[in-house]
């Protein structure tokens, strides 16, 4: 077939613009061919759980879902019983993104606090951690944090072992949505487990679209006490794919070797690359320091319609017409450069 889009079109919108790495497509071309057991008891679903185990411990058991979503709402439906709530960031995606998946599709109430950056703290926790043993107060039970953050900051080890603990004090369980969770662990050049089991993180769920699969999260308990039914909830939430032999053979080809951190690692480079060059354009400011792939900047809303004409990226902020910049495993030193020098010409067409 030939194809409709022009392949080399890149965009700054998000990291799921990006097509599919040709290491993942191979596998799933690897896995072709004759017939498997369905709904999981295949092969390669078999192998899977050997390849997580790897990387986030022995006690790690690894359920593959369709999307981020779905990984969010089975993780935190598995985690609380039908009284209890989650303990979030406003700017959460569970909260600000998943059209309301947790609640209207989990039935999870949600409990928000606002943050200056995406990140909570014991303190900012404890703005939502109360009422216990009033009937009257949805019960909190979870604390749900996001490595990388949705304005693109980072937890360290220490950060995440210190909210484990404080919730773990308080009686509380702790989710971590990773939707981008190789892009922070390259980022702070540290493994995965720095950031999750070894902190403290009972259930993760894990991101595998943005970072090369064509599609594929996972639900990955780290704490078989903090999660019950997640077997049972992966059907129930439509999650449990048919022919999952080819989910699952995308996560090996992502994580049996380094394909996930040489992907994480040239989306951040990448980052920064942009953050530098976007940087020195007069006018242009950078909103925030750039920590793994998203950039953050405040243009004027003339400029950014325009260059949005020519490269797609998002808003953040209408009101302060902060606009955010993505870049993906598959983003090149030209296509970074492109854009760069298409911002320099529309901020100067623009008298700026
Ligand atoms: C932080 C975060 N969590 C979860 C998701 C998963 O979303 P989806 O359901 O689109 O796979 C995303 C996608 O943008 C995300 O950024």
């Amino acid at each position: 077939m030939i194809p409709r889009h022009d392949p080399r079109l890149k965009s700054f919108a998000s990291d799921n613009y990006a097509g599919v790495h040709p290491e993942i497509l191979e596998a799933i071309a690897s896995a072709n061919g004759g017939h498997q057991i369905s709904y999981g008891d295949d092969v390669y679903t078999d192998a899977l759980q050997d390849v997580f185990k790897r990387h986030f411990g022995e006690r790690a058991q690894a359920w593959p879902v369709f999307n981020g979503t779905a990984a969010n709402v089975v993780s935190l439906r598995a985690m609380t019983a039908q009284w209890e709530a989650v303990i979030c960031a406003e700017s959460a995606h569970i909260n600000t993104d998943e059209g309301g998946a947790p609640e209207v599709a989990g039935g999870i109430k949600l409990l928000t606090v606002p943050t200056p950056d995406g990140k909570l703290t014991p303190e900012l926790i404890d703005r939502q951690a109360w009422g216990f043993g009033d009937v009257h107060r949805a019960q909190p039970k979870v604390v749900s944090i996001s490595n990388t953050t949705e304005w693109g900051t980072l937890y360290t080890p220490a950060e995440i072992a210190e909210i484990c603990a404080h919730a773990h004090d308080l009686g509380l369980l702790v989710h971590l949505d990773g939707s981008r969770l190789t892009n922070a662990a390259a980022a702070l050049d540290v493994p995965m487990r720095a950031l999750t089991t070894d902190a403290g993180v009972d259930v993760l769920s894990f991101g595998g679209t943005k970072i090369g699969l064509l599609y594929g999260e996972a639900v990955v308990v780290l704490n078989p006490e903090a999660a019950t039914g997640v077997d049972y909830l992966r059907k129930t939430f439509m999650q449990l794919s048919s022919k999952m032999r080819f989910v699952s053979v995308q996560f090996e080809a992502l994580l049996s070797g380094d394909l996930w951190l040489r992907n994480a690692r040239r989306a951040n480079t990448m980052g920064q690359r942009l953050a530098e060059a976007v940087g020195g354009i007069p006018g242009v400011e950078l909103a925030r320091t750039v920590e793994a792939n998203a950039v953050f900047a405040v243009l004027p809303k003339d400029v950014a319609e325009r260059l949005r004409k020519r490269f797609r990226f998002y808003t953040w902020n209408e009101a302060t017409g902060e606009v955010r910049w993505m870049c993906a495993f598959d983003t090149t030193e030209e296509d970074v450069d492109a854009f760069a020098a298409a911002l320099a010409e529309e901020m100067a067409a623009a008298g700026r």
